[in-house]
């Protein structure tokens, strides 16, 4: 049986008498991994990537016009951004209204529900809710696919929430055309067989990043000799996951995604000079992960941007998963997510 994509409803904009919209959004965690862009600009990746969208901690952001405001007010859980977080929202609002012929700032109201602490990046979903509660608000009566290009401008992994379950980010086409490619870089829904998997999140404890994902990727391209050879692989990778997911093979799903997110690491650890998010801790979930799957359960790692580890497995195995990286995590907390939902415009109601 094929797994039913959660309803992916991103409405036209209808006449909002509020004069904005709201939209809600969950994060994703790359299987096949999004690590390198070619055009910084545009943020176009070197790769296509792969995700499962998850059904926990959403972000829920209202975007209103300011008619006569003289510049955007944003606030993160009620409090009033400032510096690079300010710039970020307003350049991506800068599109926004660039598009729609629109000078009106805006007041954008973001409230994210992952637990402060957690360490897990809410950029995709926060720039996924976003674009779609900005779109709306100045009328852009996007679909998706055109709302995933653009959750896209503002963070690449943010392209892929505008699905729900499993979605790949396609690297677009590259024709010398800047609009060709623009236009064939969004994400799309991939077909999978009835998998019923689960992530556990293992939150380990490492303080703040020194370096940014960005920043990271960035010097990784330009000065990793490990990251061609990754990037060729990933690509293979991504094929013969497609196959897996298709006919429901989960343990093969685990098993590339393991090995890409283990390699998208050598990758950084190979840079000049070595980016390493790994902790210690996260070498200890690693070495559990492992022993579950001695002891013959399917549970395999991925790793983003920072120290926590992800465990992909069944649902029906998530308790017992939890159970063993819970003490591995050294205190960290530990989560367990399903497949969730694509971003969504919310009716004033919800
Ligand atoms: C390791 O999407 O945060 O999580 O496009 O520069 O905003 P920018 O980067 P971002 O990078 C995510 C990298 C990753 C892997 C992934 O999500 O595919």
């Amino acid at each position: 049986m094929l797994y039913e994509h959660p309803a992916t409803a991103v409405r036209p904009r209808e006449q909002d008498t509020a004069g904005g919209a709201t939209a809600v959004a969950h994060p994703n965690i790359a299987l096949i991994k999004y690590w390198g862009k070619r055009d910084e600009r545009l943020f176009l990746p070197r790769t296509p990537s792969l995700s499962l969208t998850l059904d926990i901690f959403p972000t829920t952001t209202r975007v209103e016009l300011a008619p006569g405001a003289g510049q955007d007010e944003v606030t993160f859980n009620g409090v009033p951004a400032t510096g690079e977080a300010l710039r970020r929202i307003s350049a991506f609002l800068d599109l926004v209204r660039e598009r729609a012929g629109s000078g009106e700032r805006a007041v954008v109201d973001t409230r994210n529900t992952v637990p402060t602490g957690a360490g897990l990046a809410s950029s995709a979903s926060g720039f996924a809710a976003l674009a779609v509660a900005a779109a709306s608000a100045y009328g852009l009566g996007y679909d998706a696919t055109a709302l995933s290009r653009l959750a896209r401008r503002g963070s690449g992994s943010a392209s892929r929430s505008l699905f729900g379950g499993f979605a790949q980010w396609n690297a677009g086409v590259d024709t010398g055309s800047d609009e060709e490619a623009d236009l064939s870089s969004h994400a799309e829904p991939v077909p999978a067989a009835d998998l019923d998997p689960a992530l556990v999140i293992a939150v380990v404890n490492a303080g703040p990043k020194d370096v940014s994902s960005r920043t990271a990727m960035r010097r990784t391209v330009d000065t990793s000799p490990l990251y061609e050879p990754w990037a060729a692989s990933s690509l293979d990778d991504l094929t013969v996951m497609r196959s897996a997911l298709l006919r429901g093979d989960l343990a093969s799903v685990g098993e590339i995604a393991e090995r890409n997110a283990l390699g998208m690491h050598a990758t950084m650890l190979a840079a000049r000079p070595a980016v390493r998010y790994l902790a210690p801790a996260s070498l200890t979930v690693l070495d559990a992960v492992l022993q579950l799957r001695r002891d013959g359960v399917l549970a395999y790692a991925t790793m983003d941007a920072g120290p926590n580890v992800k465990v992909l497995c069944r649902r029906a195995d998530a308790e017992q998963v939890a159970e063993a990286v819970r003490a591995a995590a050294q205190g960290g907390a530990v989560h367990i997510a399903g497949p969730g939902p694509g971003a969504r415009l919310l009716d004033e109601a919800g």
